[in-house]
């Protein structure tokens, strides 16, 4: 059985004493969760890690960033090391998001080198794959998620590979209200766990967690998470508010496999 897993990434929102205040509450309203039975990560902006870690440690609730680079340390102006992530109690890192790759000129091959970074700090990469509206449109989706997947995590060992949380992220549902509907996310998903498989093989495929992301609100995350492939969510807009994040997870570790 995979271990559902619901991240917040809050993107570039959020001041320090916001972040604490977000933390804070749900901190409050999910400290009932059992954190054997689900992953609840908050990814805030690096500018807050240190301050919401401490809020939330020793609390169910674990710390991820948005993205890092990949040497240890070095004259890399900007740049922040996984080495820093860790010492500040990171334990998850979302690399490649798309927005990375839209605006900050991300490719397979740096989220690839990202991904063996983090990994080699034994921290958890959450990578995210997925097709822009208009691939779509042009029935590439597939043949994406091939290219993102079979570059982006080129060259993993069996044992590197199964640390992997991926994010699928239909880049035309990011942001706009338009969700996937849960048939097209396991769709992607299951094909995702197909070419693990191929590349892996079928017992560490079926052992990967596979986040869908996209405009997931309260309202549509138990059907999301009832498709068999869907094992959480990367939430966006709807991570920043308490009541919001807080039903989002609760309502997922309802949902029992
Ligand atoms: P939204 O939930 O705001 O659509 O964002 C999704 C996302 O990009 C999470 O990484």
């Amino acid at each position: 059985m995979r271990k559902t897993i619901i991240a917040g990434n809050w993107k570039m929102y959020k001041t320090i004493s916001e972040a604490i205040e977000l933390a804070n509450g749900l901190k409050r309203e999910l400290f009932k969760l059992d954190a054997q039975d689900i992953d609840i990560v908050l990814c805030p902006p690096y500018t807050a890690l240190s301050e919401v870690s401490e809020v939330i440690a020793d609390s169910n609730l674990k710390l991820g960033a948005q993205d890092c680079f990949f040497k240890d340390e070095g004259a890399f102006t900007g740049e922040i090391s996984p080495l820093m992530l860790k010492d500040v109690g990171v334990k998850f890192v979302i690399i490649g998001h798309s927005e990375r790759r839209q605006y900050f000129g991300e490719t397979n091959e740096s989220i690839n080198k990202k991904t063996k970074a983090v990994l080699r700090h034994n921290l958890i990469p959450i990578v995210c794959v997925g097709e822009t509206e208009e691939e779509r449109e042009r029935g590439l989706t597939f043949q994406v998620l091939d290219d993102h997947i079979r570059n982006g995590l080129k060259d993993l060992t069996e044992e590197q590979i199964g640390q992997v949380v991926i994010a699928y992220e239909p880049v035309w549902a990011i942001g706009t209200g338009r969700t996937a509907t849960s048939t097209q996310a396991q769709e992607a998903q299951r094909y995702i766990r197909d070419l693990l498989a191929k590349f892996y093989n079928k017992e560490i495929a079926e052992s990967i967690r596979i986040q869908y992301g996209g405009s997931v609100k309260p309202e549509n995350i138990v059907e999301l998470m009832q498709e068999p492939d869907v094992d959480g969510a990367l939430v966006g807009g709807a991570s920043l508010s308490v009541d919001s994040f807080a039903a989002i997870v609760k309502r997922a570790n309802e949902v029992k496999k």
